[in-house]
């Protein structure tokens, strides 16, 4: 029997990208599925979608830059579902391009607020409700730009910089604990966040890359199930690249 069977996976984010097919690929997987969003219209998408393939999901709004809110749907999922077992912090906005020299204050902290503090208050709520269980799986969605600089992306790389150095904190916090916590860095994903990457640094970076093509969210989701499965039991506070081996350039 599947080790998902059964079980709760909360994603964020999960309305559309990544987190979309993260849901998918782990309600396929036979986890229960907690599609969280700030967008109810593609939350419940996503919740139709694996309904009508026969898998289990249930829809909960979720703003990830309200910390309020985050530990109060937190804790009513662990209520109404008895636990959390499996998590994936993934919701993130691509945030302004700009130079720092012209980059706005309310810019910079709209972009941290959502990628950064976003992932430490799901992470501290998650990990509340794990202790409980002493059981608990998460890997965050970080980002290529969590290891290198960004120009004219400085928010949105110092945001995932901040959620690998809270990856490997977690890990070295909940280790004992039977929580492992892990980061997948992406390199870029065909999804509706790089429609607003200019169109020259695209067409560069796969021209660059070893694999010369961009990736898709399933490569991402897949490797995100097998980084909360027993496959990875000894994995614990890495940082993943799925990048086609772009960061090696
Ligand atoms: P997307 O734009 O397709 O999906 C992002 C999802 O997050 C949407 O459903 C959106 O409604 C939700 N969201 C946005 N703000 C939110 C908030 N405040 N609270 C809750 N949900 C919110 O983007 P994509 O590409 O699927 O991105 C997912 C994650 O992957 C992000 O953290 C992003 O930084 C990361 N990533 C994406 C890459 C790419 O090339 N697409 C590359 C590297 C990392």
């Amino acid at each position: 029997m599947s080790e998902f069977k059964n079980k709760i996976a909360l994603v964020t984010g999960a309305g559309n990208g990544i987190g979309r097919a993260t849901a998918v690929a782990l309600s396929i997987k036979g986890a229960k599925v907690i599609v969280t969003d700030i967008n109810k219209t593609s939350g419940k998408q996503t919740v139709d979608q694996i309904l009508s393939d026969g898998g289990k999901a249930k829809f909960y709004q979720l703003d990830v830059s309200n910390s309020e809110q985050i530990k109060n749907v937190i804790q009513n999922i662990f209520k109404e579902q008895g636990s959390i077992d499996f998590a994936v912090n993934n919701a993130g906005v691509g945030g302004k391009l700009e130079g720092i020299h012209n980059l706005n204050i309310k810019d910079w902290s709209n972009t941290i607020n959502i990628n950064l503090t976003g992932v430490f208050c799901c992470l501290q709520a998650q990990i509340q409700c794990m202790l409980k269980k002493r059981f608990g799986r998460i890997v965050n969605v970080a980002s290529m730009a969590g290891i290198k600089g960004v120009g004219g992306g400085s928010a949105y790389s110092a945001s995932k910089h901040g959620v690998l150095g809270l990856t490997k904190s977690a890990s070295i916090e909940y280790g004992a604990h039977n929580i492992r916590v892990n980061a997948v860095c992406p390199g870029f994903i065909e999804t509706d966040m790089i429609k607003k990457i200019p169109i020259k640094i695209l067409e560069f970076s796969t021209h660059i890359n070893p694999m010369k093509r961009i990736g898709n969210t399933k490569e991402v989701a897949d490797t995100i199930v097998w980084l909360l499965s027993n496959e990875s039991s000894f994995v614990n506070g890495s940082s993943m690249s799925i990048d086609g081996g772009y960061g090696n350039v």
